[in-house]
């Protein structure tokens, strides 16, 4: 049988490790070592894992960002980038110039071999200052999968905002449900990154262009929130 918050048997190996990744970031804040390590070992599989019919996530981004942003040359950079799935999605949409920020070394030898991308760098998204990346360098950044429980938390928007120049787009998606697993750290977190983005808002460091809220298709199951910001 089944334990509660387990994924259900003969689930797909997608959901097995997006409930590890939420098995590590239970009850503990200091899980980013751990994290990193599981996408170093989940790289080589993720794209097969993670394919279109249990993980349509790249697409609504790209949509999200395709919708606002009508310069095609326009440069872009996609955070969280992994495997490069975003970069796809948005190259398939006619944009030329991406880069890609991921602290898994081995997702961005992936995204290296899709080719859609200018500049890979290896860091860490959090409240640091990425390397090599001046103020207002990005006319849009994109975030997808990754503002959840155990990846990307709400510290990391003042660097969104420093590196995305004013008047250009922010699009992440937001996390709606982890597994019902009935985690109230986990509930708790997924508030605060919400509080966060509406005091953004209200104080008019960000201009709500969209929401675009997704079903189950998002993830395995569980939904999200696609945002597009205007960055003021
Ligand atoms: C679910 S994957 C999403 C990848 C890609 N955006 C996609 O939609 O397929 C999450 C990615 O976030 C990266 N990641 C998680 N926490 C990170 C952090 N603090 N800094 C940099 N990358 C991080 C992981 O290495 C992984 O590649």
């Amino acid at each position: 049988m089944d334990s509660p918050g387990s994924p259900k048997s003969g689930a797909p190996e997608a959901a097995k490790q997006i409930h590890a990744i939420h098995e590590i970031a239970a009850n503990r804040s200091d899980f980013q070592d751990e994290i990193q390590a599981l996408y170093q070992q989940w790289a080589e599989n993720y794209d097969k894992d993670m394919d279109p019919t249990h993980y349509g996530g790249p697409a609504f981004g790209a949509d999200a960002l395709n919708k606002a942003l009508k310069d095609k040359n326009a440069h872009i950079v996609d955070c969280a980038a992994g495997t490069g799935k975003v970069g796809e999605e948005l190259a398939k949409r006619g944009f030329t110039r991406i880069d890609a920020v991921d602290f898994s070394p081995k997702c961005l030898e992936i995204s290296a071999s899709k080719g859609v991308y200018e500049r890979l760098i290896c860091d860490k998204l959090g409240s640091n200052r990425l390397k090599g990346i001046d103020d207002g360098y990005y006319s849009a950044l994109i975030c997808v999968g990754a503002i959840s429980v155990g990846h990307l938390t709400h510290d990391v928007f003042p660097e969104f905002n420093r590196i995305v120049k004013k008047g250009g787009f922010i699009v992440f998606t937001r996390s709606k449900l982890v597994f019902p697993d009935g985690n109230e750290n986990h509930t708790g977190a997924l508030d605060e990154i919400q509080n966060a983005i509406d005091i953004l808002i209200k104080e008019g460091v960000w201009e709500l262009v969209d929401i675009v809220s997704i079903d189950e298709s998002f993830c395995v199951g569980y939904g999200c929130d696609v945002y597009t910001i205007r960055r003021l």
